[in-house]
């Protein structure tokens, strides 16, 4: 029961869509029609600013935080921690509130990875903060720490259901930027800049 009501309430607090939310009601603007149209940090922060960027990654990043937390309230076991946090994760992929569409994961993916395997996490981080730095894209940046953190994990000699956990959220984070892999690829990719609406 107690692993039912963790799941839920980390699915539904998932699914608040703060970009979206953030965007609309602050500063009167819908992410979705802007830039890559996606609702999370990096649009916010292409579309909105910096500001308003760093607002939205701290609130998904959140989100993934209390997923963790609340499956170690309500159950307390390593495995309802990560249930919590995939259930967040989900969430914010596939949104109750926006007819299960949703954004990529990234900063909900690290606030969960952030609970679970904080070695990880300061690696990934490390690694995705100089790929942003040098390249500007932070797609590029977020693809690469993702596929990272299973073979952080690893290496870490974390517990073999984080290394599950990781290689799951490496595949979901890899998948929802199919597009800016595409658009990697061929040349078209934007790269990060702040506070340009309409571009
Ligand atoms: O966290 C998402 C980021 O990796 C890409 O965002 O808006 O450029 O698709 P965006």
């Amino acid at each position: 029961m107690g692993l039912f009501f963790a799941g839920i309430l980390s699915y539904c607090l998932g699914s608040i869509p703060s970009g979206l939310l953030f965007g609309k009601y602050i500063w009167g603007v819908d992410l979705r029609e802007h830039g890559s149209k996606n609702i999370g940090a990096t649009n916010a922060w292409r579309i909105l600013g910096k500001g308003p960027g760093l607002l939205v990654f701290t609130a998904d990043l959140l989100k993934g935080v209390l997923g963790v937390a609340l499956g170690l309230y309500f159950v307390g076991t390593p495995l309802a921690m990560i249930l919590g946090g995939i259930a967040a994760i989900v969430g914010h992929g596939w949104s109750i509130f926006l007819g299960f569409k949703g954004g990529k994961g990234v900063a909900t993916g690290l606030g969960v990875i952030a609970m679970l395997m904080p070695h990880v996490t300061l690696v990934i981080l490390g690694v995705w903060i100089v790929i942003v730095f040098f390249s500007k894209y932070v797609s590029l940046g977020s693809v690469i720490a993702a596929a990272l953190v299973p073979i952080a994990a690893y290496i870490f000699d974390e517990p073999l259901e984080f290394l599950y956990f990781g290689i799951v959220a490496a595949i979901f984070v890899i998948c929802r930027h199919k597009t800016n892999i595409e658009r990697l690829i061929n040349g078209t990719e934007s790269k990060i800049r702040s506070g340009h609406i309409n571009k």
